[in-house]
């Protein structure tokens, strides 16, 4: 599922020294498939120039209310009619007020009346400007009225000063234009996933882990929060840029990642298990590093770790679990047995040694096995779309209609 593919997105860019950013972001958008029309503000314009974003949309920017000749007022109307998305960004402090007074008194004001799309801005400013009581009132009433705010970060600001007030990473703005732009099919679900591989303890320095990269965990819980879920990610993975909107808890080895789960199950509604979870740890972990001396071998005992679905399973009241099987042979008889030892309700099966579907890859090719025999065999996809796969699955499953938050 590409959520920006063919829309309609309106790119209003104002006067702000972060105004140079949305050539980046106008390009990013562009490159999802978005058909994009930028229109600037006359102080937009004093930032970064027509010129270069027409050349990235490939259309030309709208500036004016009136076109040169005055022959066309309705330049506002047209830029809003079939739009499916507006975004302002930057936003400044004063487009956030004209807009909360309902003033239009140019292009992108105008059009910001006129479109009935979903809008989202994301204000840039001075860290002083931005905590103002009437900039913080307006905006507070511009969500109450359904705008989509994407917060400024904290950080060093053009002026030299720090605060909050620097224009939201591209990333999160991007995150925040697919959820927009997605069917909202997860809302008011909560969505735990697992990602990464746990690491036990032999000493200080060294541990016991498995080849998990992380990304197809990481993949399912961006594909869930882009779909309206809360999503908790608790993961190993380090390597793996944390996804926007998401509750991150990082954890390193299997107990830890018991405790984190268990504790969550409560009150989640789906529970997404991609991590790679170890069987066993090194029984007693040494509190120093072991020397090589000169022993020949060394013998490390092995202790089993809980396993984290099979508890889930016992526990269970309406959540619904998905579990991975990554195998090495007789791949879908395994995954039907661990589907039904563990009280899985999807489970996702893949062979790795197959090629383009091992750890780390940026592909995925899985079977899919259902409780009733069912199996949907996948062809090979981009993580991000196996993710949208497993998702549409859990969807199907008759425990999904009545998991409205627990
Ligand atoms: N799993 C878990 N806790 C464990 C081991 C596995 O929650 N201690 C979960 C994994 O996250 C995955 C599923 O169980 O969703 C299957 O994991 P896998 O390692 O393939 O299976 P195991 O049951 O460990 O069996 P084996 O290693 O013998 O194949």
């Amino acid at each position: 599922m590409n959520a920006l593919q063919g829309k309609k997105i309106l790119l209003g860019v104002c006067g702000g020294i972060a105004a140079y950013k949305a050539a980046d972001l106008c390009r990013m958008l562009v490159k999802e498939g978005a058909r994009v029309q930028v229109i600037m503000t006359r102080a937009g314009r004093e930032f970064i120039t027509p010129l270069t974003l027409s050349t990235l949309s490939g259309n030309p920017v709208l500036t004016d209310t009136f076109d040169s000749a005055g022959r066309n007022p309705l330049i506002h109307i047209e830029a809003a009619e079939g739009a499916d998305l507006l975004l302002i960004a930057p936003a400044t402090a004063n487009i956030i007020g004209k807009l909360a007074a309902g003033i239009a008194d140019d292009l992108l004001t105008t059009t910001a009346l006129a479109v009935t799309c979903p809008s989202l801005l994301a204000p840039a400013m001075n860290a002083n400007m931005y905590a103002k009581e009437v900039v913080q009132d307006n905006l507070a009433l511009l969500k109450k009225r359904g705008w989509g705010i994407i917060e400024p970060e904290e950080g060093v600001l053009a002026c030299g000063a720090r605060g909050k007030g620097r224009l939201a990473p591209l990333t999160a703005i991007m995150a925040e234009v697919r959820r927009a732009l997605s069917p909202q099919d997860f809302a008011g679900r909560t969505v735990l996933v697992t990602a990464g591989g746990t690491r036990e303890p032999l000493d200080p320095v060294r541990c016991l882990t498995n080849r998990s990269s992380g990304k197809m965990g990481y993949a399912l819980a961006r594909a869930a929060w882009e779909r309206g879920a809360r999503v908790i990610l608790v993961t190993t993975a380090t390597e793996v840029e944390p996804p926007w909107g998401i509750d991150l808890r990082r954890v390193e080895t299997a107990a830890e990642m018991a405790r984190e789960v268990l504790g969550l199950f409560p009150q989640v509604d789906v529970v997404i298990k991609a991590a790679a979870v170890a069987d066993f740890r090194p029984s007693r972990p040494a509190a120093e590093k072991i020397k090589k001396g000169d022993q020949e071998v060394l013998t490390v005992t092995l202790e089993p770790t809980v396993d984290i679905l099979a508890e889930l399973g016992r526990r269970k009241e309406k959540q619904i679990l998905v579990g991975f099987a990554a195998e090495t042979g007789r791949a879908l008889e395994q995954g039907a047995q661990k589907m039904k030892a563990k009280k899985a309700d999807l489970m996702v099966v893949n062979d790795v040694t197959r090629e383009g579907a091992g750890f780390g890859s940026d592909t995925n090719q899985v079977t899919l096995l259902y409780p009733d025999g069912r199996r949907d065999e996948l062809p090979l996809l981009p993580k991000p779309e196996v993710a949208h796969r497993i998702l549409d699955a859990v969807k199907t499953l008759p425990a999904f209609a009545e998991s409205t938050g627990l």
